[in-house]
């Protein structure tokens, strides 16, 4: 495991969203640092969707890199993807697919989606911003074609025990 690399772990009850918060404050802030929320005031979908979360239901979270990282970033939607999938079959989802652009679909319906923002200085990375919205415990969902974990497998799942299943299969791809 090499979980040494997410060191900086910050976490908020309730923020406006946790790719805002990286993106105004990634230059104070160490390459690997991971915000975690409970629930987001402004959580943001591709092409300026509203992501819907409930309260401390399911997994927000955003992972800041300052450096480019080839074995990562080289074919990053690919590999974040495949992260979450992996996590998925953990809790007996074999049948968790990709959908363009960046959503994870499971029997039709988005169990999560991720939103990657980066900026270059020049040539050089300023900032890769990976926000991932997992589906977790939520039963009921206001957006149409939502489905969670808890809604496959019928029971709760413990969120940090997933979230740190997450990371072990994220450190696989960086090196
Ligand atoms: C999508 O499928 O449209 C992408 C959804 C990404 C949602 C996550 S939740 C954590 C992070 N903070 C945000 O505001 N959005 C991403």
């Amino acid at each position: 495991m090499k979980l040494d690399f997410f060191q900086n772990f910050i976490q908020f009850d309730e923020i406006n969203s946790t790719n805002d918060f990286l993106k105004k404050n990634h230059k104070y802030l160490p390459n690997f640092t991971i915000i975690k929320a409970g629930f987001q005031t402004k959580g943001r979908g591709q092409f300026d969707k509203i992501w819907e979360s409930d309260r401390n239901q399911n997994i927000l979270i955003s992972i800041l890199f300052k450096k480019y990282l080839p074995s990562l970033m080289n074919n990053i939607n690919h590999n974040i993807v495949n992260v979450i999938i992996n996590t998925l079959k953990e809790y007996g989802i074999t049948d968790a697919t990709f959908k363009y652009p960046n959503d994870i679909i499971v029997q039709n319906n988005k169990i999560a989606g991720v939103l990657i923002e980066t900026k270059y200085d020049n040539k050089n990375l300023e900032y890769m911003i990976i926000g991932i919205g997992i589906n977790i415990n939520q039963e009921n969902f206001k957006t149409s074609g939502a489905i969670s974990l808890n809604n496959l497998i019928k029971r709760k799942i413990d969120l940090n025990e997933f979230i740190c299943k997450f990371f072990e299969y994220l450190s696989r791809v960086i090196n």
